[in-house]
Formats: structure tokens, sequence, C-alpha cells
């Protein structure tokens, strides 16, 4: 078993390694003038079973190609096999047609990954499960749920305790950590525009009064729908709201509009390397799904179970 480390977030993948007591394999990354990138493997890699890591974040189109090329040198280098690990999936957002005339990209980049030689997928929270069917190679989506719940359950406990979907789109994600968490009480933020023209209102379904809120969701991006359903909940009564996103986008102000909204805290975890903005800002906390990927990494390796991980 090897790991190889692109650049998009090194400390997360030190930290995979460092769980699984396995060094880095020797690789180097590098620009030639135009910015066409060219990786080398300087050892051997030959009938190994090999792990990149890469989430395909902010600059995702860079980050996407640095991880086709590894694959690419990994597969003409002779892997046996090659997993590519995706903490975060780039381009996920984009897993339907919005309208006529647009493309599908999620299943777009699904493609380029296979064909530049991976043989396995893994990744954390997908937007949504369905595009574990873009792979037509083995694909495990993790989930950071159980991390989140150990989290919420330390500090808020399990009392007064309300999980909240920002949208109607996040219900299944937010009931199933509701379930981690004694069964606790689930509510929806409902975003509506009774007439065209005039602006959305936030209806929430059910009693939020007096509760400790968390919001649940797989991305904070620019911060907009997490900020105003904070809102929508401290207007309706709620005692506090705090939230737990998977992946931090955080782009442009986000980190401005999480300082400056109803929110007590944002948790996030490092499936994307947060920005020095977020480390700075005392509103925003990270919890580490390392040990869940090198987990899950190892039962890989091993060919045991990935989804008893989550019993
Ligand atoms: C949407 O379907 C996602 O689950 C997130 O709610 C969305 O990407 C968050 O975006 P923003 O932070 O820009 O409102």
């Amino acid at each position: 078993m090897k790991i190889l480390a692109g650049n998009a977030n090194l400390p997360l993948a030190r930290a995979i390694a460092g769980y699984l007591e396995l060094p880095l394999t020797d690789a180097s990354v590098r620009r030639f003038a135009d910015e066409e990138i060219f990786v080398e493997i300087n050892e051997n890699v030959r009938g190994e079973d090999v792990f990149i890591v890469q989430s395909t974040s902010y600059p995702a189109n860079d980050n996407l190609m640095e991880l086709l090329i590894g694959i690419d040198a990994l597969r003409r280098a002779s892997a046996r096999r090659i997993t590519a690990v995706l903490p975060y999936f780039g381009y996920a957002r984009q897993d339907r047609k919005p309208g006529p005339r647009t493309p599908i990209s999620a299943k777009l980049v699904a493609n380029l990954i296979t064909e530049a030689g991976a043989n396995r997928v893994l990744s954390v929270d997908l937007h949504a499960g369905q595009i574990q069917g873009f792979f037509d190679i083995p694909t495990d989506n993790l989930y950071a749920a159980p991390v989140m719940a150990a989290d919420i359950l330390a500090r808020y406990g399990s009392q007064d305790l309300m999980v909240v979907s920002p949208d109607v789109g996040g219900v299944v994600r937010a009931r199933a950590l509701a379930k981690r968490l004694d069964n606790a009480a689930l509510a929806i933020v409902d975003k509506r525009r009774e007439r065209p023209g005039e602006s959305e209102v936030m209806n929430i379904i059910g009693e939020v009064a007096g509760r400790n809120c968390v919001l649940i969701d797989d991305i904070v991006d620019s911060g907009g729908t997490l900020c105003n359903a904070a809102q929508a909940l401290m207007s309706a009564g709620a005692k506090s709201v705090a939230a737990y996103i998977t992946h931090g986008v955080l782009s442009g102000g986000a980190v401005a509009r999480v300082a400056g909204s109803a929110l007590t805290e944002l948790v996030i975890t490092d499936t994307i390397l947060p920005t020095e903005a977020a480390r700075e800002c005392d509103r925003i906390r990270v919890l580490t799904v390392a040990p869940l990927i090198g987990e899950a990494m190892r039962r890989i390796a091993d060919e045991s179970s990935v989804s008893s991980l989550f019993d």
C-alpha cells in the first residue's frame, strides 16, 4: 500500500499517512513556464496498491488536472491498483442539467478520472449519493456524520437539541445525523418565493423555539444559505444556532459573512485545506476526518468492509 499526495491538502494527506503509519510516496509536482503540470514519482510503485489523495477544491481546475496527471503517471509506472481519494469532490454540484444546453460536469469529471486510469474512488459526503453511479468503477462514499455526532454530543448533549436542514434537499443527510444523536428532533428551513418578483420567505418546518439548533449541510460556499437559515431560526425563537458542514469551500467573503452572522459556531472538516482567514476566524472550528479516511483506505487495501465503519 502506498500513498501519493497531491498539493491540494498536504496536511490532510500527511495526517492520513500518520494514521496508517506509512510515509508519503516520494514524488514531485512541477510547473512548466506556461503553467503545464508535470508529475514525477521518484520511487518504484510497480505492482503496488496506490492511493492518490487530492481534493478538487480551489483552484478546482488545477487540482483536478494534477490528480489526472498523477493517476496517469501511476498507471504508466505499473501500479497494480489506483484509488483516487477525493476528500472533496469538486464539480459535484453540477450533477444534473439545470436548463437546456447545459453540461453535467460531475459526470464529465467522473469520466476523466476513470479514463486517466483510476480503478476505485473514495470520497466523503458526496453532494448527492447518485454521483457514485457516474463512475463505472467501485466508489466508496464516506460520511463525516460519526465525527460530527461525537463532537455535537460532547458540546451540546442531546437535550433541547434540534437538527436542522437548511434546505429541503438536505433532509436525508440531516435525518441520518439526527438518528446518531439519540434520535434528536428534526426541523427544515424551507425557502419559498410566494409570487414572482417577491423576495424569498424562510418558512421553518418544526418547533425550534427554545432549542439548541444544529444546521447540517455538505457544503458551505458563499455562506448565504447557512447565514440566512441561522437568522431565520433565531427569529423563530431558537436558543442558539451552530452549524456542522463537511466541506468548507468558503469562497469570497464567506468567512466575514459567518463572523457577522447569528451562528455561535461553524464547524467544518479538513476535507478542504482551510484558508488562513478561516483558520483565524474564532467562529470557525475544524474537525479532522483523517482517521476516517485512513481507516477506510486500510480496509480497502485489506479487502475488508468499509460500510461497517458506519454501523
Ligand atoms: C446546496 O445544495 C448545497 O448543499 C449547499 O447548501 C450550498 O452549496 C451552499 O452554498 P452557499 O454557501 O453558497 O449558499
